[in-house]
């Protein structure tokens, strides 16, 4: 028996970074990470019962499959499903669809396959689908701690200040679409295994998440953008340092950088983060969002800019299944 279901996630954006996987058949991080849930941009799942089954999946079917079949093997239920993953944040531009649509994903399978009431095994679900997905199941400021059990169970996300704490609104400079060319989990091993500076990314990242932590509770914007900032370029660092090199930051995203510098001048207090793509996310003080926007968009180069900011929750089911 399969239950129709409709969940949404939020997208999130890393402030401390997951890069590297401990266990990759269980897909369980190198580093504990920090982020921020959106409030508007992610994606929706939507499960009903099918004769057989159907796989709509927006971004990367072969991850959904993974999910669905833990799913499988978890309840026993192997019925066929009718699937569709839908994102509202624009697919590969390094803006963490895969983390919303695999979080969604989870959820609507926990209703569909009725284990709702156990959200340890949605959030399982969750991080084998994409790591940084577990995160997309909380609200506000998020940690997920890397853990150091073999199995995974010590590998848990939550919410560490709820997104009231330290009002942020977000302005995102996409600044080239089309699909990545290399996935994260390959870069991912391509650093580990080739990049010189991996190791002490790893080695400083308890340090690092201390160092966030304690400037998210002082609500230190200026303190814990510096932290960002510089996770985000230790991380292109590493990608660049990989054999063969891995450069997914554009001349564009590069300009932002430093017009977020020239704001900050300005006394604009603002900060950037990048992820696993060229798009550059600013996090800003709401007041001041509509400046850091326009700023944005007159960069040559810069295709658009998306608004959005620090959201107070995490995935949710969605009431009515058409
Ligand atoms: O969860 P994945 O496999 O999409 O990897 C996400 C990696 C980064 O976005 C670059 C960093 C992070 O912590 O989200």
């Amino acid at each position: 028996m399969i239950r129709a279901a409709r969940a949404w996630a939020p997208a999130n954006l890393a402030l401390v970074k997951y890069w590297g996987k401990r266990d990759a058949a269980l897909n369980l991080p190198a580093t504990s990470s920090l982020s921020a849930t959106l409030g508007l941009f992610g994606s929706e799942a939507r499960i009903v019962p099918a004769d057989t089954d159907v796989l709509d999946v927006q971004g990367d079917p072969g991850r959904a499959l993974r999910v669905i079949e833990a799913a499988r093997v978890l309840t026993g239920n192997r019925a066929p499903l009718d699937v569709v993953v839908r994102n509202t944040v624009p697919t590969a531009v390094g803006l963490a669809s895969s983390a919303s649509s695999m979080a969604a994903l989870a959820m609507a399978l926990s209703r569909a396959l009725a284990f709702e009431d156990r959200p340890v095994q949605t959030a399982r679900l969750a991080r084998l689908g994409s790591g940084s997905a577990i995160r997309s199941l909380f609200g506000g400021f998020v940690e997920w701690d890397a853990g150091i059990a073999a199995d995974g169970s010590d590998c848990r996300a939550r919410t560490a200040f709820p997104a009231t704490h330290l009002p942020l609104a977000i302005r995102v400079a996409v600044t080239a679409g089309g699909p990545k060319e290399v996935s994260s989990g390959e870069a991912m091993e391509r650093c580990r295994g080739t990049s010189p500076s991996y190791e002490g990314f790893v080695r400083d990242n308890p340090a690092v998440l201390e160092a966030a932590r304690s400037a998210l509770a002082d609500r230190d914007i200026a303190r814990l953008g510096g932290i960002a900032e510089a996770q985000s370029l230790q991380l292109h660092e590493i990608l660049r340092e990989a054999s063969p090199p891995i450069d997914l930051l554009r001349p564009a995203s590069r300009d932002v950088l430093g017009v977020v510098s020239r704001l900050r001048e300005r006394g604009v207090p603002c900060f950037f983060t990048i992820d696993a793509g060229p798009s550059v996310a600013v996090f800003v003080e709401p007041r001041h969002a509509d400046a850091v926007g326009s700023a944005l968009a007159a960069i040559p180069g810069v295709v658009q800019v998306l608004e959005d900011a620090v959201g107070a929750a995490g995935a949710r089911f969605l009431e009515e299944v058409e």
